[in-house]
């Protein structure tokens, strides 16, 4: 319908799938069971991460157990950013999914026909065993786990989010450089190995608590993911919370201007981007993505898609449609916004000579091509 109205293209990519438009559910508390599902596939979303798993071995036992705590309680807020700005925030002192192995299995299936059907692309995420520098990976969670997600997906190529979570930024786990990159180097090639069928990983690279030139080592550390996603949210280390809003898109935003330097200022950053594997990653982006605009700006700096969870949790009367599902009402604000969705932010790309139409076209995916090709 945009692309017959409106002449323009969303066609976006997540995991190297395809995707009808570029928004899709980050992983968290809004995809934990089918009838959420059901609903964004009516809607129309692109594409859903379901809820993190904490991996297990055959007998059940989880290293990374303390990240299965069980929590409902969620509170939207409004969070101001460090220079005053109004955004918001989700506090929850919850961590990954909280039931077993065989019912994330089940979601895992459904998410499968979902898939298979053309209607959703689902995905499921896990967060590993992740040791310190003295210790070996937990290879029998590994393996457990990903034949476990393999079998339920049943057919290649099998699809996973690798989760490194604020709460874990938050850890004294994370306290040391050389064991965040060597988790980095080496997490994909030990799902890769798990695996009984081809797979493609995602990586989704917490935001670490040290400072931006450390948080571009991480991306260039990380070897053999198919897509980095770009970051978590922030861990406030005196409130023991993870917290979103301005901050978490600043940095984020920050951040990948150095990895990726905007065509238009490259001069302005210290860093060069340096050939190394993770060129060969495509970038999904999350935080603080709340307009359309907000998306075009993870899209200039090269993310082919966008995974919200925040957006999705206000309360109805902030969003413009007044009817319709939650998701279809995220949809509709992120799209069609007259000023602050992703047509008006298209259109005055091609207004300002940075996107230009192919076949009368406005394509989505050209924004993140030329960060790509001028970087
Ligand atoms: C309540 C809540 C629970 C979350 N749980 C997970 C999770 O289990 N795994 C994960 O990878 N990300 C999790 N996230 C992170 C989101 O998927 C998303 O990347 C992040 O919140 C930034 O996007 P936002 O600013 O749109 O919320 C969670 C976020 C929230 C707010």
């Amino acid at each position: 319908m945009v692309r017959a109205e409106y002449r323009v293209d969303l066609s976006a990519r997540y995991l190297g799938e395809a995707i009808p438009h570029p928004i899709g559910k980050g992983s968290g508390q809004l995809s934990l069971n089918e009838g959420q599902l059901e609903e964004d596939a009516r809607a129309g979303l692109a594409f859903v991460v379901l809820k993190t798993l904490i991996a297990e071995d055959a007998t059940g036992a989880r290293a990374m157990a303390a990240w299965a705590i069980h929590e409902t309680r969620m509170a939207v807020e409004r969070r101001p950013s460090a220079d005053g700005r109004p955004g918001w925030t989700v506090t929850w002192k919850g961590r990954g999914w909280d039931r077993s192995l065989s019912d994330y299995l089940a979601l895992v299936r459904a998410g499968r026909d979902l898939t298979r059907a053309g209607r959703l692309l689902v995905v499921p995420s896990v967060k590993y065993h992740l040791p310190r520098l003295d210790e070996s990976f937990r290879e029998a969670e590994y393996r457990h786990t990903t034949a476990a997600l393999a079998g339920a997906w049943s057919e290649p190529p099998l699809l996973v989010e690798k989760d490194f979570s604020p709460t874990l930024a938050g850890d004294a786990l994370a306290d040391d450089r050389a064991q965040i990159l060597r988790w980095l180097q080496e997490v994909p090639r030990q799902i890769r190995s798990a695996s009984p069928m081809p797979v493609r990983i995602a990586v989704k690279l917490m935001n670490a608590r040290f400072d931006d030139a450390f948080q571009v080592e991480m991306i260039r550390a990380t070897r053999g993911a198919d897509t980095l996603v770009c970051f978590n949210r922030l861990f406030d280390s005196k409130l023991g919370l993870a917290y979103g809003g301005w901050d978490l898109s600043d940095r984020n935003l920050r951040v990948l201007d150095l990895y990726r330097p905007l065509p238009t200022s490259t001069d302005l950053y210290p860093y060069r981007p340096l050939p190394t594997s993770t060129d060969l990653s495509s970038l999904s982006g999350t935080g603080n993505i709340t307009s359309g605009r907000m998306l075009l700006e993870y899209a200039r700096r090269g993310c082919e898609s966008a995974q919200l969870h925040t957006f999705f949790q206000l309360a109805l009367s902030e969003y413009p449609a007044t009817q319709g599902s939650r998701t279809a009402r995220v949809l509709h604000a992120l799209v069609f916004h007259p000023r602050e969705g992703l047509i008006a932010g298209l259109l005055e790309l091609e207004a300002d000579g940075e996107l230009e139409r192919r076949g009368g076209e406005l394509h989505f995916l050209d924004v993140t091509q030329r960060a790509h090709r001028e970087s």
